[in-house]
């Protein structure tokens, strides 16, 4: 193949100047008819992988996609820049169905998307066996590849037929690509989906725009409307809450004070779902209140924060749903405020679960493993691409790095603790420890006669704060556990006992209330490379966000697929006098220099 015609691809259909890391290379393998596993960060621009190759090989792509709204979106997307793509899903009509299969048999569509349980129906098989015979399949792509893992939760069992594509087109090159990152998911993919032979390609998983936070829960939804006022007002958003109860709550409350939230879950019907998603698509600075069904695949590329007010399940789980901060590479927040309730609550879904002991065990412990994030003194970063086996320095971009966590002995304190759960008979929550620590005759305290026990008072070097503050590390440690099935009571463990005999010492982790921050997120590094429009430019720049919107309300697609923010932004300070300067800019490819190239230089025009 000649390497060229992939750059020129690039360039004039999409719009970029240079391929971003692996994808020169993977594009190259695919076009040239091998297998790929790609693990790629979420925004780390996967869709090109196969979407170039599939315009360099004759035939029509099959792309396999789980959700709906997703294929809507980049089949939108790749219709702005001129593609021949099209989608097959439960949402056409009978007709229209056939007229897309009439296109494809035809030879008239270089992309289409499809939805894993129709790929695997006869009657689509045997269209593929058509396409086969003629040479007209250029290749499969499976997006969301870790859809076919039992571990995650994403789970979809259609995703377990697709290993037929092997069995049947072993001669047609097939690519699975995935933004999770963990040995084992990769390990199922490739044994599930028969790619063991395929080449894998492995980015880096490093969101470098990305700033992580991660306090512990005091007053949640204060913590949290302080976290959006303070840098994030007008500015789209993920909240993510555990039940589709709180989810409604938090909305109705971020709302009430002034927050424009919509709610997203499961339980909501599906209009107002889908109404809801495509506000949030589609209108600038909606901050979305949802639980985990919301989000995967969402190419939405400026949502400039992502909070939890639940603890994930897992560090995949954190660091998919925080992916989707950013995807446009400008800064962008990672928001999470936790609590050992969280920890018993998650606990307790896993033991009540249907699944088996090995299974429980593994979720057990993935979340210790979260729990670690949460708890950790060095750089969150460091410790979540460590999880996903990446080396990596201190990073300057999180809580920790930016004010490093004060540490203190609390040999003494946590002796205290322990003994009085123990004194106590373990069975009492981390509320009641405190009270008797701290010598509250509380009429609970008084009535199990806790004002009694040798520990009731002692704890006269911590506040009640202090004390919650150290039980959870405690907990995050592993020398205290908490007994869900007895409403979140703390017993010892076996790693209670050195400490307790003085033979081992507990370094405490002191909560920090984080200093204000300033207006520009992300690390001095990337606030440079990204500095606040100002003056002539920010107006400029207001003036083609403005176009963006009618043009986006006018054509009904999201905005972003239009331009994106860095294309405008990069419009505005570069004023290109000419339609062939704007076409070097990143993000302006043929057909949209020819759709918008006159209106635009006219607005640059008119504005000087
Ligand atoms: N070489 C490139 N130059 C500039 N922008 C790029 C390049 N490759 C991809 N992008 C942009 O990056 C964004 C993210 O790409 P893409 O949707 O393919 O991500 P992804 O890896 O599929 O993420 P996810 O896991 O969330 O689906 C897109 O908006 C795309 O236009
Ligand atoms: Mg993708
Ligand atoms: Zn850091």
């Amino acid at each position: 193949m000649n390497p060229s015609r992939a750059h020129e691809t690039l360039f004039h259909v999409f719009g970029y100047t240079g391929f971003r890391g692996p994808q020169e290379a993977i594009v190259e393998h695919v076009a040239a008819g091998g297998d790929a596993l790609v693990l790629m960060p979420t925004g780390g621009g996967k869709s090109l992988c196969y979407q170039i190759p599939a315009l360099l090989r004759p035939g029509v792509a099959i792309v396999v996609s789980p959700l709906i709204a997703l294929m809507q979106d980049q089949v939108s997307a790749l219709k702005e820049v001129g593609v021949a793509a099209d989608f097959l899903n439960s949402t056409l009509s009978f007709d229209r169905a056939m007229e897309i299969e009439r296109a494809m048999l035809a030879g008239a569509l270089d992309l289409l998307y499809v939805a894993p349980e129709r790929l695997v129906t006869p009657r689509f098989l045997d269209l593929l066996d058509h396409l086969n015979e003629a040479g007209q399949l250029a290749l499969f792509a499976i997006d969301e590849a870790h859809c076919v893992s039992q571990w995650g939760h994403d789970f979809r069992p259609e995703y377990l037929q697709l290993s037929i594509l092997q069995e049947r087109y072993p001669q047609i090159p097939r690519i699975a690509l995935t933004a999770t990152a963990d040995a084992q998911t990769r390990h199922e993919i490739a044994e599930r989906l028969r790619l063991q032979d395929a080449r894998e390609f492995v980015s880096s998983f490093d969101r470098p725009n990305i700033r992580y936070t991660i306090v512990p829960k005091d007053n949640p939804r204060a913590q949290l409307l302080a976290f959006i006022r303070d840098g994030h007002l007008g500015e789209a958003g993920i909240v993510y809450c555990s039940s589709r109860k709180k989810v409604d709550e938090t909305a109705a409350w971020l709302i009430e004070k002034g927050i424009a939230a919509l709610p997203y879950h499961a339980g909501m019907n599906t209009e107002e779902r889908a109404a809801n998603q495509d506000r949030f698509l589609r209108e600038d600075g909606i901050v979305m209140v949802a639980t985990v069904a919301f989000g995967m695949g969402i190419d939405k590329p400026d949502v400039r924060f992502v909070a939890h007010l639940d603890l994930p399940r897992s560090i995949e789980g954190y660091y998919q749903e925080t992916g989707r901060a950013g995807r446009d590479g400008l800064p962008a927040e990672a928001w999470m405020a936790y609590s050992v309730a969280d920890l018993v609550q998650q606990r307790r879904f896993i033991d009540q679960g249907e699944a088996g002991a090995e299974v429980k065990r593994v979720a057990t412990a993935k979340l210790d493993a979260l729990l670690g994030l949460c708890e950790t003194t060095g750089c969150r970063r460091q410790r979540l691409l460590g999880y996903f086996d990446e080396a990596a320095e201190p990073c300057g971009n999180c809580d920790t790095c930016l004010h490093p966590p004060q540490v203190r002995d609390a040999t003494e304190s946590a002796r205290k603790a322990l003994s009085c759960v123990f004194r106590t008979g373990s069975r009492f929550g981390a509320g009641h420890i405190v009270d008797v620590l701290t010598g509250k005759a509380t009429d609970k305290v008084k009535e199990w006669q806790h004002d009694q026990v040798s520990t009731f008072g002692i704890g006269t070097e911590l506040d009640d704060k202090g004390w919650r503050t150290l039980i959870r590390q405690l907990v995050a440690h592993g020398a205290l556990a908490v007994d869900h099935e007895r409403y979140g009571a703390l017993t010892l463990t076996e790693s209670a006992r050195p400490l307790l005999r003085g033979e081992a010492a507990f370094t405490m982790r002191l909560d920090v209330v984080a200093p204000k921050k300033g207006r520009n997120v992300g690390s001095a590094r990337k606030a440079a490379d990204w500095p606040e429009a100002t003056g002539a430019e920010a107006e400029l720049l207001g003036r083609l966000r403005a176009w963006r919107a009618s043009t986006a309300k006018e054509r009904n697609v999201p905005a972003y697929v239009i331009f994106h923010d860095a294309t405008l932004r990069d419009i505005a300070r570069t004023k290109p006098g000419s339609i062939e300067a704007l076409g070097t800019i990143s993000g302006v490819g043929d057909r949209k220099l020819e759709a918008y190239g006159e209106e635009i230089i006219g607005l640059i025009a008119e504005h000087a």
